[in-house]
């Protein structure tokens, strides 16, 4: 089954509404200069939640092939919650999709596997489609546990959804030593682990299911080492962090796997 690939930026606590706004502009240019064509590549931007109207806007006032989405998501619908954001606000501003259980949030809010579980729920129910993020730490990866890690944070997160729910889930595979240190995994790490990830979701929910899920990485992700990355056959595309932040190297990464 042919799964397009999605080559994701998530900017962090990084950029307000109007160099969101600039930023936009550009890598739409860059886009169109470059023949850019969604049906072979989706791209999508995750702003900090100030900057979702504005990207928003621009989005639909021109049609733009750029999707966007949330970095993190309220576990409950409305109510005393203070500082939270809901599903539905954001599925009201048009966000295709949501990061969930980024190691930035399980490390900095407490967010633990029953958490996750509910906020990817909460994700589905609102029609958007989680990124759910898992990947080792260096410790897990020097004791070699790396792929049953990543495996079990997956299971961990899915054991209960429905069958249905893995035509909307993307798992993004990012090694938490690879995040923001410039150590990206070998294209052959990165393979192995969504190889194990889709051989997981295809032994609990059919060959379909894992067919069909995309599997993206995540870790240090430049255009220098994203053509060997997205030519393994289970990696369906990226999720940038810190190359996300420079619109012309974003743009880069999108052609590459375009
Ligand atoms: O969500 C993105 C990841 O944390 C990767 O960040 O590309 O700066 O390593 P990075």
């Amino acid at each position: 089954m042919a799964r397009i690939p999605l080559v994701a930026g998530n900017w962090k606590m990084n950029f307000d509404h109007l160099e969101a706004t600039y930023f936009v502009q550009k890598l739409a240019w860059l886009l169109r200069d470059a023949h850019f064509d969604r049906r072979r590549c989706q791209v999508a931007l995750m702003p900090a939640f100030t900057a979702l109207r504005s990207v928003q806007v621009l989005v639909e006032a021109d049609n733009l092939p750029i999707e966007y989405g949330a970095q993190a998501v309220s576990v409950t619908t409305q109510g005393a919650f203070t500082g939270d954001v809901s599903a539905d606000m954001l599925a009201q501003l048009g966000c295709s999709y949501v990061i969930v259980g980024h190691s930035e949030r399980r490390k900095y809010h407490p967010e633990d596997d029953a958490n996750i579980v509910d906020q990817v729920r909460a994700v589905l129910a609102a029609d958007m489609k989680p990124i759910l993020c898992v990947g080792e730490s260096y410790e897990e990866r020097r004791q070699g546990i790396q792929l049953d890690f990543a495996v079990g944070q997956v299971n961990d997160v899915t054991r209960d959804l429905a069958k249905e729910d893995m035509a909307n889930l993307i798992v993004a595979y990012e090694p938490v030593w690879a995040i923001g240190t410039g150590m990206v995994a070998t294209p052959d790490t990165a393979q192995q682990a969504a190889r194990a990830i889709r051989d997981h979701i295809s032994s609990k929910f059919g060959d379909p299911a894992g067919q069909s899920v995309r599997i993206l990485y995540g870790g240090s992700v430049t255009s220098k080492n994203a053509s060997q990355m997205i030519s393994q056959p289970d990696v369906d595309g990226f999720l940038v962090g810190g190359a996300s932040l420079d619109v012309e190297e974003f743009a880069r990464i999108v052609r590459l796997a375009a």
